[in-house]
């Protein structure tokens, strides 16, 4: 426990010093399996030797550029996004929750002829621990220390189209949700219920908002999670693995939303600048040249495979689910025991919403490192049942 830290975070194991692909050092040399590299962000594994030439090349040109001035960096890579998404306009921030809070404004700024403000959200959803990204959120353990959070946020049954139904209002202006909810426990939204919202939303003026922070970016065999469901948002936030560890994120909006906002209304010191932009369109690029998606689908299907043939095996283990390099193993019991455990035997991995271990590793993680991860569960699990 450090004395000059403010204790948010419930920090364990040793203390790491050097990252190398899906392989960390702790200051001893020992090495760690890193299946959960930054928590989704480190998509190309730890210091990718691409994206440390980039940095190391544009830090020696320019780094930073305050927003009233022009550089090529910052249009070129959302022109690369657009692209590869839709026809959309970019923002740039630099984490998640500031696209979201983003979306917020947003979204505000869209409903203010019709006097519409609410957005639906989903129960077990997370949408980051800024205010208004807090007030959207749907657990009420990450807010109650917060009472009152904002208003203007309405709670849905995740995968409800009925409860959804139920939720709209002449108030409404949008509704927000993570295609696969990451914290809230690897629950995967259904085809038909993404199509339904999508036709209503589309039907009746709403804003289909897709945080895609953890879920885009190649996570899911596809560069944005929205393309696995043959639908388009309105809205679709980016981060985490936008910049494979370099802090960056983005809203793209589409072309007739993104005309709401006007000079002066919302702005980001940092957001898009030179180091970052580079960054990003470095890692745009290496998800092509290294056919990146490729290997998702590949070890995706390796690794539900195997965690299937793990539940067959287990009596611990009620369910798995994935789509992509984004997994979850739901228990029967507590996860953070086999999480402690999996550390004690240098395997880094995830428990999220009690019970349900998480394994999001390097997108370019290769089917070897999947089995050195696989066996120290499986002995984990022999141990504990
Ligand atoms: C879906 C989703 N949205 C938003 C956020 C918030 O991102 P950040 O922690 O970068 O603010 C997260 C973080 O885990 C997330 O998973």
């Amino acid at each position: 426990m450090s004395k000059f830290l403010i204790p948010v975070y419930k920090k364990v194991g040793p203390v790491f010093v050097k990252g190398k692909g899906s392989f960390l050092w702790d200051k001893d040399g020992n090495r760690y399996l890193d299946l959960f590299p930054g928590w989704g962000v480190s998509i190309l594994g730890h210091c990718h030797p691409e994206i440390v030439r980039v940095i190391n090349e544009q830090s020696k040109d320019l780094i930073h550029l305050p927003n009233n001035l022009f550089h090529p960096w910052q249009d070129a890579l959302a022109e690369k996004l657009v692209e590869k998404a839709f026809k959309s306009k970019v923002f740039f921030g630099n984490s998640g929750t500031e696209a979201v809070e983003a979306a917020i404004k947003f979204s505000r700024l869209y409903g203010r002829k019709n006097n519409r403000y609410e957005i639906i959200t989903m129960k077990d959803s997370f949408h980051g621990r800024t205010f208004g990204s807090l007030s959207a959120t749907g657990q009420s353990k990450y807010k109650k220390a917060f009472k009152p959070v904002l208003p203007g946020f309405v709670e849905a049954f995740f995968n409800d189209f009925g409860d959804f139904r139920k939720k709209v209002t002449k108030k409404t202006v949008g509704v927000m949700l993570e295609l696969i909810q990451g914290e809230g426990g690897v629950n995967i939204a259904t085809p038909e219920y993404v199509v339904k919202l999508r036709q209503f939303c589309t039907k009746n003026d709403l804003l289909f908002i897709a945080d895609e922070v953890q879920t885009g970016m190649g996570r899911t065999s596809k560069l944005f999670c929205y393309q696995n469901y043959d639908i388009e948002p309105d809205i679709m936030l980016l981060s985490k693995g936008l910049g494979a560890g370099f802090p960056v994120s983005a809203i793209l909006v589409k072309n007739d939303i993104a005309d709401v906002m006007k000079p002066g209304m919302h702005a980001s010191t940092f957001g898009g600048n030179p180091l970052a932009s580079r960054v990003g369109l470095e890692v745009l690029d290496l998800i092509k040249r290294e056919r990146v998606l490729f290997n998702v689908k590949r070890m995706g299907n390796y690794l539900i495979k195997e965690l299937l043939r793990l539940k067959e095996k287990f009596s611990l283990i009620k369910d798995v689910r994935s789509m992509g390099l984004m997994a979850g193993v739901e228990l029967f019991s507590e996860a953070q025991p086999l999480f402690e455990e999996a550390l004690r035997e240098k395997l880094i991995i995830n428990c999220t919403h009690q019970n349900v271990l998480r394994i999001m590793p390097a997108l370019n993680v290769k089917k070897d490192e999947l089995d050195l991860g696989l066996d120290i569960l499986k002995s984990i699990f022999e141990k504990l049942c």
